[in-house]
C-alpha cells in the first residue's frame, strides 16, 4: 500500500470540501512626490471593488505624517499593505528566454544578474515573472525587476515608523502595468502595441503593451511640476499661482498650453526615441498613446501630445471599470481618477 499516495488523495479531498477563506482585502499605497494615494480593494460578486480610498498631499516632504493620516482614514486592520518605489535605483528588463517553469527560471536567472542589471548583485533585491505562461512558443517573455536594497529597506522603515507593516513592495511601472492590463481599454489581438505614459509630479513613466501584456518600461524625469515652473515664468507669477492656474486655467488656457509646450515636447522626444527603439527591435507598430497620472489632468494636454507625437492620444481613466462598495461612494475620487493608476495596480 502506498501510504503517501493515499495521504495525498486524502488531502486533495479535504481541500475540496473545506471552504477557502476569503482573500483579505488589499490596500495599495502609492507614495508619490506630490501626494500619497491609497485604495482598499476587496473581492465581490461583480469583481474587484473599491472599499475605501484616500489622497493626502505631501507638504514639506513629511511623508510619515501624511502616511499616518492615510492610516486614520483607511483604518488599517488586517488588510495586506502593498507599496512601491520608482526612479533611479529601480530597473525592469523585458527579455526572451527558452521556455522553462517559473521555479527553474527563479533558480537560473540569479546567476546572470550582472548581465541584466548595471548594479552590484549584492546591492539589489530582484524578482522575475513569466508574461506569457500559457503560450506554446519555445521562447518565453520574461520580466526581470531589480531594486536597490536601501530603497526597499527605507520604505519598510517608513511604514514601521508609522506603525504599519508593509506586506509587499514593487515598482511603480509594474503597478501601472497591472492596472492597465486589468482595467485598461479592451484590446483586440491586432498585432499592434499601445503605449501608456503616467505623468506624475516629478517624473513620468512610459510603458509599452502588446496584447495587454507589458513589454517595455522606462522612467523619464520630466513631470507636471516642470509645467508649473514654465507657467510661472511665462506669466510672471509665483509657482503657487501657476499651480492654481494649471488646475483651473479659465480664459488663460491658450497661454498655459503655450507655456507648457516646451517641457511636453521634451517628454515627446524621449517617448519617440523609446517607441522607435521598440518598433525597430520588435518589428511591432505602436499605434496609440494613453495618458494617466495627475499631469494628464491639464486640459488640452492630449491635443498637444497628439499634434507633436503624431499618434492618436487618449486620456486613460483607471477608475472607469471599477465598482464602488457603498458607503465608499466614489465622491470626489473621480476628480483624482487619473492619479489612482499606481495605487489600483498595487491593490490588484
Ligand atoms: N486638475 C489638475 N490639472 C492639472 N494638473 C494637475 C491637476 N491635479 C493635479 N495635477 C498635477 O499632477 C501632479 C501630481 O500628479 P500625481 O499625483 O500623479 O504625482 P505623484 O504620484 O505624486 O508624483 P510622482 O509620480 O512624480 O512621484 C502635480 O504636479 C499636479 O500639479
Ligand atoms: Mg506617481
Amino acid at each position: 500500500m502506498d501510504y503517501k499516495k493515499l495521504f495525498d488523495r486524502y488531502l486533495l479531498f479535504v481541500n475540496r470540501i473545506i471552504p477557502k477563506p476569503l482573500a483579505p482585502p488589499v490596500i495599495g499605497i502609492d507614495i508619490g512626490t506630490s501626494s500619497i494615494k491609497a485604495v482598499e480593494l476587496g473581492l465581490a460578486a461583480g469583481g474587484v471593488e473599491i472599499r475605501h480610498w484616500a489622497i493626502e498631499p505631501l507638504v514639506g516632504n513629511d511623508t510619515k505624517s501624511a502616511l499616518k493620516k492615510i492610516g486614520e482614514r483607511l483604518r488599517f486592520d488586517h488588510q495586506n499593505l502593498v507599496s512601491s518605489v520608482f526612479g533611479k535605483g529601480t530597473l525592469i528588463r523585458y527579455i526572451d528566454l527558452p521556455r522553462m517553469p517559473l521555479e527553474d527560471l527563479r533558480k537560473s536567472y540569479v546567476f546572470d544578474l550582472d548581465k541584466y542589471f548595471p548594479f552590484d548583485p549584492k546591492s539589489i533585491y530582484t524578482d522575475c515573472s513569466i508574461l506569457d505562461p500559457d503560450s506554446k512558443d519555445k521562447k518565453m517573455s520574461v520580466l526581470l525587476a531589480a531594486v536597490k536594497r536601501e530603497m526597499v529597506d527605507e520604505r519598510l522603515k517608513l511604514f514601521k515608523e508609522a506603525g504599519l507593516e508593509l506586506n509587499r513592495v514593487t515598482i511603480n511601472s509594474i503597478a501601472i502595468a497591472n492596472a492597465f492590463s486589468c482595467l485598461g481599454p479592451s484590446v483586440s489581438a491586432s498585432g499592434k502595441a499601445k503605449a501608456v505614459l503616467d505623468i506624475g509630479g516629478s517624473a513620468s513613466c512610459l510603458m509599452i503593451f502588446k496584447d495587454s501584456s507589458p513589454r517595455f518600461a522606462r522612467d523619464i524625469f520630466v513631470g507636471s511640476r516642470e509645467l508649473t515652473k514654465k507657467i510661472a515664468n511665462a506669466l510672471g507669477i509665483d509657482e503657487t499661482q501657476a499651480e492654481g492656474l494649471k488646475r483651473q486655467p479659465g480664459d488663460k488656457l491658450a497661454q498655459i498650453i503655450e507655456a507648457c509646450e516646451m517641457p511636453i515636447n521634451n517628454l515627446i522626444t524621449e517617448i519617440r526615441l523609446s517607441i522607435d527603439y521598440y518598433m525597430t527591435e520588435k518589428n511591432i507598430q505602436v499605434d496609440e498613446l494613453f495618458l494617466s497620472g495627475g499631469g494628464s489632468l491639464l486640459k488640452g494636454i492630449d491635443g498637444v501630445f497628439e499634434k507633436n507625437l503624431g499618434l492618436p492620444v487618449k486620456i486613460w481613466d483607471p477608475l472607469a471599470k471599477v465598482h464602488f462598495k457603498a458607503p465608499a461612494a466614489s465622491g470626489d475620487i473621480q476628480a483624482h481618477a487619473a492619479q489612482f493608476g499606481v495605487a489600483l495596480g498595487l491593490g490588484l
